[in-house]
């Protein structure tokens, strides 16, 4: 086997986690060690594992339909979950497009975007993204994304874009707001020159989760929709990580108050479940691909596996659940929890920073030795909870429906890993 994100010689020298069993916020080894899940699997369980609810929606719709193309025909799974999705999406938002992941949605998001600027008769070949950005790690994807380490080795087989600082990567004393100022200055300077030529902007809202959970102020946001209406620019913004509930709302633009004009959506989408996203879109865009088959004006993409009915299952089944649990709510609650539980730890001797946008929390810890991060995980590990760290950077994000009892274990898990290692 070749594991993702996974230096491989590192990898048969350390002692893997087989998981066997997983239930609510906890999975289980084969050797029968438990383990609090503080990742949520990779950022994508909403309601902990094997839900008794999302199980039995998989299990009806595996009696009634497995799978079927999207293309040419619809079923019922696909139709309830694109209404439900546009029910809870920004005003604005009417269209889903669905995908298999999110890298394949954000793909969608970039060929949407274009191929509508181009037959509004538009020539706009660039994108402008953000340094520090992930967005997946398809070549469209790693275009418009900006950590060297993951995207540097691409360069020469990538798109040519426009990048423009991080709003989260602060000088020393710098607040977020000054900062969001002085990026969008940047973009509007970028703009100026080459505003006609960019087809659309591309950001990870609130939050660059990937690039080591840098938060910045929803101003920048705000800024981002003006610029792009000034400019003639799409908005293009990515939920995947930030969307369905993670930050406290059920999308990062909701603290901004705006509709983006195309936003992606994964990860949490089916509770964690299945692969499945999608990508939102706004009439206008969508009307642009309008035409006779003739005229050639249609969206030539799609997937096998595009609006799977079991996964499109788990997703409705997870939307209605997190309505009746309230669970966006509830998810608020965590992260003021998190908030008040991390303060001692950003006092820790060894913590550089702690960032946090509701249930997504970075604590970054001074380098002492090849890999600081990795070992705070593998000690809070030895306490039976699972993290996974960026680099220097710890990062918790447990599943939404978390209680605040296991809240407090994994803050206290980690604070004691973090004094283990930093002592
Ligand atoms: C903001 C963002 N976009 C896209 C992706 C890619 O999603 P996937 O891993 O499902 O392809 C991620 C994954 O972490 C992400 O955080």
């Amino acid at each position: 086997m070749w594991h993702p994100f996974t230096q491989q010689s590192k990898w048969v020298e350390d002692s893997p986690i087989v998981v066997d069993r997983a239930q609510g916020m906890y999975f289980w080894d084969t050797d029968g060690n438990r383990y609090l899940d503080g990742v949520s699997s990779l950022w994508v369980n909403v309601h902990g594992h094997c839900h008794p609810v999302i199980n039995e929606a998989i299990r009806r719709q595996l009696e009634r339909l497995d799978h079927t193309t999207f293309l040419g025909l619809t079923h019922e799974p696909g139709i309830e979950l694109a209404e439900k999705l546009v029910a809870t999406a920004p005003l604005g938002l009417t269209r889903a497009f669905f995908a298999g992941d999110g890298s394949s949605a954000v793909e969608a998001a970039i060929k949407m975007a274009y191929q509508a600027q181009a037959q509004r008769g538009e020539n706009r070949p660039y994108f402008l993204h953000i340094a520090q950005g992930y967005h997946g790690d398809t070549l469209g994807a790693v275009s418009v994304g900006g950590i060297d380490l993951f995207h540097q080795t691409y360069r020469p087989i990538m798109l040519d874009t426009l990048m423009v600082s991080s709003p989260g990567v602060l000088d020393p004393g710098q607040s977020r707001l000054d900062r969001a100022g002085q990026v969008l200055a940047e973009m509007r300077e970028l703009l100026n020159r080459r505003g006609s030529e960019v087809c659309a902007i591309v950001i990870e809202p609130l939050v660059q989760g990937a690039g080591g959970m840098l938060t910045h102020d929803a101003s920048f946001v705000v800024g981002v929709r003006d610029l792009c209406d000034e400019f003639g620019a799409l908005m293009v913004v990515d939920e995947v990580a930030t969307g369905i509930g993670r930050t406290g709302k059920m999308w990062a633009v909701d603290h901004a108050g705006i509709t983006p004009d195309l936003l992606t959506c994964g990860k949490g989408i089916t509770a964690g479940y299945l692969p499945l996203s999608a990508v939102l879109a706004t009439d206008a865009v969508y009307e642009a691909f309008l035409g006779t088959p003739a005229q050639a004006r249609t969206f030539f993409h799609g997937h096998s596996y595009t609006a799977n009915p079991l996964s499109a299952a788990a997703a409705v089944a997870n939307l209605d659940l997190m309505e009746s649990d309230q669970t966006v709510a509830h998810a608020a609650g965590v992260g003021e929890q998190l908030t008040r539980e991390l303060k001692a730890v950003a006092e820790l001797d060894g913590v550089v920073e702690v960032r946090q946008v509701g249930t997504m929390v970075g604590i970054e810890v001074a380098s002492v030795g090849e890999r600081t991060g990795f070992a705070v995980c593998q000690a809070a590990r030895e306490r039976g909870v699972w993290v996974r760290p960026l680099g220097d950077v710890v990062i918790l994000m447990p599943p939404l429906a978390i209680s605040s009892e296991q809240t407090t274990t994994l803050t206290s898990a980690v604070a004691e890993a973090i004094g283990d290692v930093l002592r």
